[in-house]
């Protein structure tokens, strides 16, 4: 059966979850209190998770172009298999572009980044105007992943349902 590499599966799943948590942190964000310095807790997470996944993202696509994937199905026509990978290599871009985005805009406030509440971490020093602007574009960026994971989702339940084809055991759940 072919299935992604443990490493692969690994990283899939994990970041994953912080990618759909930050993804809920940041769109959800306006409705935690600021009470009690609740806001800044949640906020002060979601950078720091989205820091880690800047050096994930990085490690993952050492690993994807060192460990081609298992080939997809044979009766994928040309058409599913260009999709597939487009929107497999548009999800890499945004793991890159989204949390960097993130990190150039913290500028746009005077409080100390920090990493988990335990470490400084210094901004980019673009300047607060340039640092609005990167906020647009986290945005922007951050509709995109959604639109990504929506579209992602739709592909594997249309070829569960239309081609009776589990895709989830080559992500590592459950046996094909
Ligand atoms: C993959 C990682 C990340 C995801 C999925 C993500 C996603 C999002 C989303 C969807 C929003 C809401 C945008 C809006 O509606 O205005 C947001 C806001 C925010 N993000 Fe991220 N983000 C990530 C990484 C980061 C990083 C690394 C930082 C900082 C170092 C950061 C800092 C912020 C801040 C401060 C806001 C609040 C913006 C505001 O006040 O309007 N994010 N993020
Ligand atoms: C924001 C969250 C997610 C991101 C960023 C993401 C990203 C990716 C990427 C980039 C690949 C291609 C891997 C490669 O070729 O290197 C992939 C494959 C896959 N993902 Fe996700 N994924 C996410 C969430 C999910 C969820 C929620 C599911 C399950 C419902 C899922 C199921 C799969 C499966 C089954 C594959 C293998 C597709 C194949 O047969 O080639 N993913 N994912």
């Amino acid at each position: 059966m072919s299935r992604y590499s443990k490493v692969a599966i690994i990283l899939h799943w994990l970041m994953a979850v912080m990618i759909i948590g930050n993804l809920a942190g940041g769109f959800l964000h306006d409705f935690v209190p600021r009470e009690g310095g609740q806001r800044a807790f949640v906020m002060g997470l979601h950078a720091s998770f989205g820091l880690t996944l800047i050096a994930l993202t990085l490690v993952r696509l050492g690993w994807r172009l060192a460990n081609p994937p298992p080939p997809l199905p044979a009766y994928f026509t040309p058409g599913e298999r260009l999709l597939a990978k487009a929107a497999h290599w548009a999800f890499y871009a945004a793991m890159l572009a989204l949390p960097l985005s993130g990190w150039l805009m913290a500028e746009r406030n005077d409080r100390p980044l920090q990493y988990f509440f335990a470490m400084d971490v210094p901004k980019a020093g673009i300047g607060k105007p340039l640092a609005e602007t990167f906020n647009e574009v986290h945005e922007l960026l951050g509709w995109a992943m959604l639109a990504l994971l929506v579209l992602h989702i739709i592909g594997i339940i249309k070829h569960k349902l239309m081609d009776r084809d589990n895709l989830l055991p080559r992500m590592g759940i459950g046996r094909a």
